[in-house]
């Protein structure tokens, strides 16, 4: 498909403001002349403000990993869109399998940040997938799809047209376990079915990221695939050579 692909980093809880600014000066050597595809770092929170200033008019764009419902208030502990904004972000990991599944996220709470960040002008990277157990019980695709459209149930498609959506299978988060390009294939297609129910043929738009154990010698198979467009990388987005390497070997 036509689509740019997108290569965005997931540091998780990794990284302090200063490995996050000696990081983004030999990232950005290594990746500076990369213009045919999007590539996006997902820091702390922490780190943010400083990569901003690091990353600022370059082409690596900036995300977070959360963010809050709430626009304000008496929410300990949350971070708002317009927070992220002020720390140029322009991505937000929203949904991801670790905050669903250790601290508690629902599908209706995912819901509410996704509305939020579109509103705010943030662009989402709504993150999906299925346990083992769901996989091998034949029931992966039926619980992604509802996964997507409980997240995106009642966002008109205007909005809707400048989501992205990562696909990460749990079993291959982490675990060195990649899933075949068909089956991440498979799917992402899925994915982009159930996206079409709620906004027609820009669904055809969307970029539709995989993750789960990417590497630089696996990524160029993965994206040879007509439904993936790009991928959300943890482990190995966590060297700057490394990271550099992969983004090479997509492009
Ligand atoms: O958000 C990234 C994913 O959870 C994948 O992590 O590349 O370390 O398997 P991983």
């Amino acid at each position: 498909a036509n689509r740019r692909h997108v290569i965005a980093g997931n540091w998780k809880m990794f990284k302090t403001v200063k490995e996050a600014e000696d990081y983004a000066v030999k990232f950005l050597e290594d990746v500076k002349n990369v213009t045919d595809l999007d590539i996006i770092l997902c820091a702390p929170f922490t780190a943010l403000y400083a990569l901003k200033n690091e990353l600022e008019e370059s082409v690596v764009h900036l995300g977070a990993q959360n963010m809050s419902w709430a626009d304000q208030g008496a929410y300990t502990g949350e971070i708002s869109a317009q927070m992220l904004l002020e720390a140029a972000c322009t991505y937000v990991i929203l949904g991801h399998s670790e905050r669903r599944e250790m601290f508690g996220e629902t599908d209706e709470a995912i819901a509410k940040k996704v509305r939020k960040a579109l509103e705010a002008g943030l662009t989402p990277i709504l993150c999906v997938g299925e346990n083992l157990s769901v996989r091998e019980a034949g029931k992966a695709v039926a619980q992604v799809q509802g996964q997507v459209a409980k997240a995106l149930e009642g966002i008109s498609p205007e909005d809707l047209s400048r989501v992205v959506v990562a696909y990460e299978p749990i079993w291959a988060i982490g675990t060195g376990k990649t899933a075949s390009s068909q089956d991440a294939q498979e799917m992402c297609a899925a994915i982009r079915f159930t996206l079409a129910r709620f906004m027609g043929t820009a669904s055809e738009k969307v970029p539709i990221l995989y993750g789960g154990s990417v590497k630089a010698d696996n990524i160029a198979e993965l994206l040879s695939e007509s439904d993936v467009d790009g991928a959300l990388v943890g482990g190995a987005s966590l060297d700057p050579q490394g990271f550099a390497k992969l983004i090479h070997n997509a492009a």
